[in-house]
């Protein structure tokens, strides 16, 4: 339990030990946390709760501070499990209490606990009084459910935003000026890039309308890591710069390969890459975190996919990348492909296929060899690369 402003509480759980989120989809390496907050006004208000298997954790906080038996509001930000598990055991304390949800959040709420509670539905722009101080509502349709809502509390001037502006970050401080800052902005980017790219027009627009309410804040106090105290309005525009897909002048090459030769060609062509004076990294997807390459990918303005062909097709270990290409609609970003192969050799062509899919757009046609590239071949490799990186710093 610890105090953000007078009155104000967190009240949440840290999971020091969790390494996967959504089922094994999301990694989290620095473990994570659920942020439930409590607001002593006159009125009695929980902000979101915390995953169901972390609820004992969580009353114990919440009851060093109050008998959750005189909550009088709670407020349900967002239905996901993570953050609306504990509810059902909040409500057994206070069946009467009401409950605050955006339009779509009643929905999302019946449908995952099927319980008729006190519901009150709030849009944007909605107070409610709580005493010395309002509750104000901001829906955030799909950053990143429909139910999304942020919550700002009046006077102690504080953004309870959810999961916007949150990282998987387990940590015993609580706010961005008691840790180490580099750690949670990669932690954040990571979180963007893996969830929130789909929706960044909605982004940039929420964050348009965000400044235009012109609320002061003192505290972005998201749903899961740590708090936005120092500079509170750095993150949000850190979320303007990656909703606009601004790129840096980089390439990332994933691959993987059967017997050396895809590894050998992902070598040189780095090297050309590099000789054309951009920076590169190279993953082999069989060794390297899915979730951390795609947080590299989003940061690059080059993405170069190398496969063997196998089966007149590509290694499996390079369908989740592509899934994933598809599904977070990066944008302004480009490409090509590479691989060996022994016979037919279709996995560059289909490569940059899927590369055109995922709406990056393809620089050059991908580049394969027979077997084992030679020397000369490797020469090949590399000035495959420059040529790429030379084009793609004409797309800047
Ligand atoms: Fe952290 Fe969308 O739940």
């Amino acid at each position: 339990m610890k105090e953000l402003k007078k009155g104000v509480y967190w009240v949440g759980a840290t999971d020091w030990k969790v390494r996967h989120f959504h089922g094994y989809e999301l990694s989290t390496h620095r473990g994570s946390t659920y942020n439930s907050y409590l607001i002593m006004d006159e009125k009695i208000v929980l902000i979101d709760t915390v995953w169901e298997p972390l609820t004992d954790m969580f009353l114990e906080n919440l009851s060093e501070v109050v008998d959750p038996r005189s909550i009088d509001y709670v407020v349900v930000n967002h239905a996901e499990p993570d953050h609306s598990g504990a509810l059902p055991a909040i409500m057994k304390y206070v069946p009467n209490a009401t409950v605050i949800v955006s339009k779509k959040g009643i929905e999302t709420v019946k449908e995952h606990y099927h319980t008729d509670w006190n519901f009150k539905v709030v849009t944007t722009g909605e107070r409610i009084n709580i005493g010395k101080n309002d509750l104000m509502f901001i829906e955030a349709s799909m950053l990143h459910w429909p139910d999304s809502m942020f919550t700002y509390l009046t006077g102690e001037n504080i953004l309870f935003s959810n999961d916007a502006f949150g990282q998987h970050f387990a940590s015993s401080e609580i706010f961005n000026d008691e840790v180490d800052e580099t750690e949670v902005y990669q932690e954040a980017i990571k979180y963007y890039a893996n969830i929130l790219t789909p929706f960044s027009k909605l982004v940039a627009k929420k964050i348009d309308e965000l400044k235009a309410l012109n609320l002061p804040i003192d505290i972005i106090a998201p749903s899961h890591g740590i708090l936005w105290r120092k500079d509170p309005m750095r993150i949000v525009e850190k979320y303007s710069e990656w909703a606009a897909g601004n790129s840096q002048k980089s390439a990332v090459i994933v691959y993987n390969s059967m017997w050396g030769a895809t590894h050998n060609m992902a070598e040189f062509i780095g090297k050309g890459i590099g000789q054309a004076g951009v920076e590169y990294k190279i993953f082999n997807i069989s060794t390297a975190d899915r979730n951390d390459v795609m947080a590299e990918i989003f940061k690059a303005k080059g993405i170069i996919l190398g496969s063997s062909t196998v089966n007149n097709g590509l290694l499996t270990s390079l369908m989740p990348v592509i899934e994933d290409l598809m599904g977070l609609k990066f944008i302004n970003k480009v490409g090509t492909s590479f691989g060996s192969y022994g016979w037919s050799g279709e996995s560059p062509k289909l490569l940059t296929d899927y590369l055109t899919k995922a709406k990056i757009k393809v620089l050059q046609d991908g580049i394969k060899i027979k077997y084992m590239p030679d020397n000369k071949e490797l020469e090949d490799c590399l000035q495959f690369g420059k040529s790429f990186a030379e084009r793609m710093l004409t797309e800047f």
